[in-house]
């Protein structure tokens, strides 16, 4: 049995989307107004009564303050949930022993490098959404060791929620042209990939193919191959043969209140190597996406 908090959120629906292809699995979805990850009494009145079940339970963490700028302004509102509810979520889970699924993002990385980051390379977050996200992960790992897989993951969008692949749709169909960033490069990440993915692990680790002590740590996940913005705009009017033309321009003419990481491409060969995980390649993934919202791609 799988608990997805967090579940309207983007990542939430993806869950929901991608546990209709996996009736043999039971779910538990809960909203943000069904169980708030900051309340401890909430969270033990949840868990407690399924985790009493014969069936194994995880419980996979989609809630989170993921307003990256707003962050700069409200620090303790992004504390409170990304790293005061994640811990409180790892001490409900430590108590019953169960595995925590929870995602972190590229963000904790901000370096000139421009080698993909491994889970052991130094993080350096700037701002306050990338210092709570990481604040988080540690939480979660200090509380929860033995069982809490850490997923880092990167430019997650879907046909859900609010993200950069519908706001170009958007945007371009209003607009002869749009600047988009061209010096920030990373890998798209489509959340329905990420979603399957953890039901792929879910299985391996229930049927006993990988033991559940290899969850606990942190790991990366993003679509194969690697973008900037600009590609990634590019590409969307590229396969929706839309006419709005994509003007590259550096981060300097586009400021924004929190910094990205310049480079944040992720190196996926762990879990890759550990599970056995095809991640499709981003354009696949897009056309995907493309598909799902409704606007079959042309090629
Ligand atoms: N989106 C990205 O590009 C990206 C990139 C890297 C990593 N990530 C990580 O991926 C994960 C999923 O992101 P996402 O794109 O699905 O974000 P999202 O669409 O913003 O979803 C987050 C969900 O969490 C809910 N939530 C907020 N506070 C909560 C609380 N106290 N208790 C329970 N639920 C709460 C939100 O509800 P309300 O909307 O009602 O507040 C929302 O439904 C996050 O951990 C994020 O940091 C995302």
């Amino acid at each position: 049995m799988i608990l997805v908090t967090g579940a309207n959120g983007q990542l939430g629906q993806c869950f929901q989307k991608v546990a209709a292809q996996h009736p043999q699995i039971r779910f538990v979805f809960k909203s943000a107004s069904e169980l708030d990850i900051t309340q401890l009494k909430s969270l033990k009145q949840t868990i407690a009564p399924l985790a009493s079940g014969t069936e194994p339970l995880w419980v996979v963490n989609c809630a989170a303050y993921t307003a990256v700028d707003k962050a700069e302004s409200e620090p303790a509102n992004a504390d409170k949930v990304n790293r005061l509810g994640v811990k409180k979520l790892a001490q409900i889970c430590a108590q019953y022993q169960l595995p925590l699924i929870h995602f972190s993002t590229d963000y904790v990385y901000h370096s000139k490098n421009n080698l993909p980051f491994r889970e052991t390379d130094p993080v350096h977050p700037k701002g306050v959404y990338a210092r709570t996200k990481l604040a988080g992960e540690r939480a979660a790992l200090q509380y929860h060791p033995n069982l809490t897989m850490v997923i880092r993951t990167s430019w997650v969008y879907s046909e859900f929620g609010h993200n950069f692949v519908k706001t170009m749709l958007r945007l371009g169909a209003e607009r002869p042209n749009l600047k988009v960033v061209v010096d920030q490069i990373g890998s798209p990440t489509y959340a329905p990939d990420l979603a399957q993915s953890v039901l792929q692990i879910y299985q391996q680790v229930v049927e006993g193919k990988v033991p559940q002590q290899s969850l606990a740590g942190i790991w990366h996940f993003a679509n194969e191959g690697v973008a900037s913005w600009y590609d990634l705009a590019c590409a969307v009017f590229e396969y929706q043969k839309m006419s709005c033309k994509v003007v590259p321009i550096s981060s300097s003419e586009y400021p924004t209140p929190a910094q990205r990481p310049p480079f944040s491409v992720l190196d996926k060969r762990k879990i890759k190597s550990v599970f056995g995980l095809h991640i499709p390649y981003w354009r696949e993934s897009l056309k995907e996406c493309l598909k799902e919202i409704g606007l079959t791609p042309k090629h």
